[in-house]
Formats: structure tokens, sequence, C-alpha cells
């Protein structure tokens, strides 16, 4: 095997007993990983009995393409796949003796189920709590118990009395577990926390899974949280032939329990690990290395590290500024035409942002100038439920006699006691009397709450088709008509993860329709975005967008990271504030975002910085501060 330096072979050659890689970014962590995987099987260790963990499925997908050129048809014997789906395979192998079955809860579900727990009792849910938590808020707190192996029993135990509001989350713990089990669901933490469970509590069933898993090996580990980390470590005894590879610079998933302090502290588990620290960046030119370590360096409490660059300096960074959100996707699609002109492919570009909402400016452009593109991880702008909700009141507006599906999806948005039989009995009626279902909806005799309800969707529909106003004016009032955020952030709860928010995209929408003065136009252009943006094939040609969080152990030829401004990047609801100021210290997370964005880019990385970001004037990144020198304006 070639193109090793002398770290790197260590770590390959290491054999048996644990031995953890501690390096910062594109120091070849993952190829480490790849290719001592392939010089396990040359040693003779069967392929079966090699355990690889990723952390994501794409990531997995990306490895088995990497081996396979390495070891050829053996790649399919490896039990290949992320920490989540080893449980599950672990949990439906185990079922199948004692003839269990658990059916998976998808996230509806799963805000069902909560919903209904915290509602007033009543006689169908007589244990409801009548507590006004937010849906997600308290699906996070579920989430964060499991990923810490905290029971319900465990939490009654170790709760304060003293504060009232613990008695009431050791309860909605209770009852989401009681009513699960009840259905014989399983949610998504399920698969860890019941997976340690059964190895921990049947030494028989571990030792068969220990026996199985001879080597196990884990990419990323910095984002590894405590279940994950107790499950593996169970299945390396007793050989512990733990091989793990992970930079703490890049935990990124902090609010989702990650502990980075698991490979900063390897070797107190295992005094005999052997430590290999490897110092060379082979991804990026030196440029770029030279800047994402300056940033870096103003976090404290860090693993001391080297990433000296290999490649020559090349081309520096570039700094953009642009007015707006507009003006910096244009600026950004400028620029891949140009790169584009000089024999780039779509497919080495990625556009790199915080928060999903920012990708709708991106599309826009890029669909206007015919370039194709791939959303990784999120449905494109238009595709988003919330986005479509209120396109079909727009529609609904503009002409209701020829919206029929418009109508029929908001009718019960918000939620109006509207259901699928009354929509019947309007079709039947629009078809018996040979006209549009907006009029049946006027003429059809329903239950008197049913009319009731049916009169106030038909006044809001007029009232705002009575406004002569801009289409942006009119998506704030259809907001503020129908109480659309509060049923929204009650039904999906505020928070999406990553800084995510649905409200967010509703702002962006109307960041979109404030390029327009008329409603038909900005209808036309969404219509034409529609028809243009379904591409689910992560495989194409295409300029790749996500989130940063999602950009994490990948690498492109040329990287955007967009949205360079306080409140972005760092976003708003990650860091505190003092007098309006950002804290830097607060802003460590953040920091690591912005190092694992820009240590994505090979050749070419641009900051953006938009002035303005939904109507709102924004200062530059602090991080743009932090750097030793500032990239270069463009
Ligand atoms: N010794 C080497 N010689 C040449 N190229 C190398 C070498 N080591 C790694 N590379 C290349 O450098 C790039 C980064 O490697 P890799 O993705 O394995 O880094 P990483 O440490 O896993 O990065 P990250 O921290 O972003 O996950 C890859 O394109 C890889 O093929
Ligand atoms: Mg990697």
């Amino acid at each position: 095997m070639t193109s090793l330096n002398a770290g790197q072979q260590q770590a390959v050659d290491h054999m048996d007993g644990p031995c953890c890689v501690i390096a910062g970014a594109g120091s070849g962590k993952t190829r480490v990983l790849t290719y001592r995987i392939a010089r396990l099987i040359e040693k003779g260790v069967p392929a079966e009995s090699i355990l690889a963990c990723t952390f994501t499925r794409k990531a997995a997908g990306e490895m088995a393409e990497r081996l396979e050129p390495l070891i050829g048809r053996e790649a399919d014997l490896l039990n290949l796949g992320t920490i989540h789906s080893m449980c599950y395979r672990i949990l439906r192998e185990e079922w199948r003796n004692t003839g269990e079955e658990y059916e998976l809860l998808n996230e509806y579900w799963q805000k069902r189920f909560v919903k209904d727990i915290l509602a007033p009792p009543g006689p169908k849910n007589p244990d409801g709590l009548n507590w006004d938590l937010d849906v997600s808020a308290a699906l996070g707190f579920i989430s964060h118990q499991k990923n810490e192996l905290i029971t319900p029993e465990m939490f009654r135990k170790k709760i304060n009395p003293e504060i009232m509001d613990a008695y009431r989350y050791a309860r909605l713990y209770e009852l989401y577990e009681a009513r699960k089990e009840q259905e014989r669901k399983l949610d998504f933490d399920d698969m860890l926390i019941r997976c340690y469970y059964l190895l921990s509590e049947n030494p028989a069933i571990l030792a068969k899974y220990q026996q199985r898993y001879k080597y196990i090996l884990v990419d990323e580990f910095q984002d590894t949280n405590k279940a994950q980390w107790e499950i593996i470590r169970m299945l390396a005894e007793p050989e512990n032939n733990l091989f793990v590879v992970g930079d703490d610079w890049q935990s990124i998933y902090g609010w989702r329990g990650a502990r980075p302090e698991y490979i900063v502290s390897f070797q107190d588990w295992y005094p005999d690990a052997e430590v290999i620290v490897l110092d060379t960046n082979y991804r990026c030119n030196k440029h770029i290395i030279d800047l994402s370590n300056s940033v870096i360096r103003h976090n404290t409490d860090q693993f001391p590290k080297v990433v000296q660059a290999h490649r020559p300096a090349g081309k520096e960074p570039i700094r953009m500024n642009a007015s707006d959100e507009e003006h910096e996707a244009e600026m950004v699609i400028q620029e891949i035409q140009t790169l584009m002109k000089n024999g780039m492919e779509p497919r080495d570009f990625a556009i790199l942002y915080r928060t999903n909402a920012q990708s709708r400016a991106f599309e826009d452009r890029l669909v206007k100038e015919n370039i194709p593109y791939v959303i990784i991880g999120s449905a494109g702008f238009y595709g988003r439920k919330e986005v479509k909700d209120i396109i079909a009141y727009l529609r609904t507006v503009y002409d209701p006699d020829g919206n029929e599906e418009a109508i029929k999806r908001i009718l019960n948005v918000p939620t109006r006691f509207l259901g699928r039989v009354f929509i019947q009995q309007v079709e039947m009626h629009a078809i018996q009397n040979g006209t549009s279902f907006w009029k049946s909806l006027r003429e059809i005799h329903a239950k008197p709450f049913q009319k009731e309800r049916v009169n106030e969707f038909i006044q809001i529909i007029e009232f705002l088709r009575g406004q002569n106003t801009t289409p942006e004016h009119l998506i704030q009032l259809i907001r503020e008509a129908t109480e659309y955020d509060d049923w929204l952030k009650r039904e999906e709860g505020d928070s999406e993860g990553e800084g995510n928010t649905r409200i967010e995209n509703l702002n962006e929408l109307q960041s979109a329709a404030s390029r327009y003065s008329n409603l038909k136009d900005f209808l036309d252009f969404v219509e034409m975005m529609e028809s243009r943006t379904a591409q689910p094939d992560e495989d194409r040609n295409a300029v790749q967008l996500m989130t940063i969080h999602r950009s994490k152990g990948l690498e492109f030829p040329v990287v955007f990271l967009a949205g360079m401004a306080n409140g972005l990047l760092p976003h708003k609801n990650s860091v505190q504030y003092m007098d309006g100021i950002i804290i830097p210290e607060s802003c460590a997370e953040e920091r690591r975002l912005c190092y694992v964005g820009m240590t994505r880019a090979k050749d070419l990385l641009y900051l953006s910085y938009p002035e303005t970001y939904q109507g709102k004037t924004m200062e530059p990144s602090i991080f743009f501060e932090e750097m030793d020198k500032p990239a270069l304006c463009g």
C-alpha cells in the first residue's frame, strides 16, 4: 500500500488492542481507517468480523466505495454503517429469537404522542398533563435523556424536588415511554438504548456479538455520545481491538450529547492504548489551512495539535461582501459560472450554510442560471411543508375558483376540524352541481360547527383578496390572520435542531416575495421553481448545497461558505450576548462549525458576507476578526 506518511502507516499497521488517532481536518483519518480495514483483511481477519462505524449513511456509502478497489468483493461482507444501524441490526436479530416485534416511529407520530401527553386531560386522554411545553423541546429533552442512558426511573430518582417542572418532565418521559411500549413502537434513540440494555443485561447475547465483531473501528469519534460509547466499549471487550479516529476541533453535535472528551482522554479509559497524532493536512491548500487554523486557535481547552499543509500555498481564500442575500447568491453563482467556463464541473462546487432557510436565494439563482444542483439532507426550499402551505394560501387568494388543490391543502391548516370526509362532501357537491370547489364551499349544507369554520375560512380569504398590496405583505397578513406561526410551532415545535426553525423558512419566503410587486408574477415564479427543483438524485453532476453540519468529513475543490455574519455564523440561538454584543467565549461550537466549513475546501475557499439578511442589517462574522490575515476581498 502506498501514499501514507509515517504516522498514518503506524496507525494502519496497528493490529491488536486499543488505538486512537487524533488529528485536525484533512489529515487522512478516514483514509487511515479505510486502509486499516484492508490491512486487517490482508492479515487474514475475516471481513465479517470487522465492524466499521461512520457518522452518516452517506459516509458509509463513500467508505464502501473507497474500499472496493482495495479489497474487492470482501467489501460486501463487512459490517459497515452508523452505530444506530448496527444497533438496529442486533435488535432485529434477537427479536427473531424471542418473537418480539416493534415498528419504527416516525417524527410525525413522535410529535403526536407528545402532543397528546401535553394536552389537557379528557375522557380519551386521562393522563394529559395540560402543559404548555413546546413539542420539539419535549422531544429534545427525551432524546437527551436517552443519549445519556437515563431511563424514566433513573430520571425520577435524580430530580430535584425544589424544581416544580422536574416532576412534569419525569411524568412526560414516563408517559411517552409507556405509550410507545403499548403500541409496540420504537423511536430513533431507542435503537441505542434498547441495544444497550439488551447487551448489558444478557451476558450470553453480549458474548455472541463480542465474538462476532472482533475488530471495531469508529470514524468521527469526537461526536460520539454516551450511549454510543457505552455500547461500543461493551462490544469491544475483552480484547479491546478498538480503533477510533477523530478531531475534537470538529465536534459539532454538542446539542445532541456529543462528548469530545472521549477522544481527548482515550488513554484514561485504556491506559495501554496507542495514541497517534497526525499533523499534516493533504486536502487543502496552505492558505486555507493557515486561515482555518487562525480561527480555531481561539478555542481554549483543546487537544494541542498541529495542522500543517502538505500542499503549496495555492489561491488565497476570498471574502465576498454582498449587499443582501440575493446579491450574495448572485456573486456566488457568477463565480461558479466563471470557473465552469474554465473547465470546472458543477459537482466541483459546494455551497455551505448554517441554516436550511439560507438555501433559498441560492436555489433561485441556480435555477435562473440553469445550473444543476442538489440539496443534501433537506427538501428544496419550495418543497418544504410550511412554504407549500403559504403558497397554497397565495394561490387561493389569487384565484379561488381555479385552485381547488390549494384550497384542499389549507382548508384544515391551521386545524379547523374540516377533515377528509368534509372535503369529499364538498367535492361531491361540486361535481353534482357543475361548479367550483370554492363555490361549493359556500353553498354546501354542513353541520353548524362546520359551517361556522368554513365561513371563517371564507372570510379570511375574502379579506386577503380585498387587500391591494404586495406579495410580501400578503404573506405577512396570511401568517397573522390565520395565526399560522403559532399553529406551526404547536404542530412541529419551535426548533428543528442545528439552529433550524420552520419559521425561518417563512421569513425567507417573504424575502423571496419582496422582489415581486404583483402576486401573479410571484406565483408564476414559484411554479417555475417547483417544476425545476425536484432533483432527489444525490449522485448527479450538480452543485451541492448543504448545511455545514451535513458537510462533515466531505471535501470539494471549491467551497463557498455563505452567510458569514453574526447571528447566522455564529448562529444567534447558539451563542450568548452581552449588551447586544456576542461573547467570544460562548462561540466555541460555532467556531468549530466555521472550522469544519472552511476545511472542506481543497483549492478554493470563498467566505461571503451579506450586509443585510431578510431585511435586517448584519455585522460581519466575529470569525473574520479572529483571522490572522483577512481573506482577500473579491
Ligand atoms: N498520505 C497521503 N497522501 C496523499 N493524499 C492523502 C494522504 N492522506 C490523505 N490524503 C488525502 O487527503 C484528503 C483528506 O483525507 P481524509 O478525508 O481521510 O481526512 P480526514 O482526516 O478524515 O478529514 P476530516 O477531518 O475532514 O474528516 C483525502 O482526499 C485523502 O485522499
Ligand atoms: Mg474524515
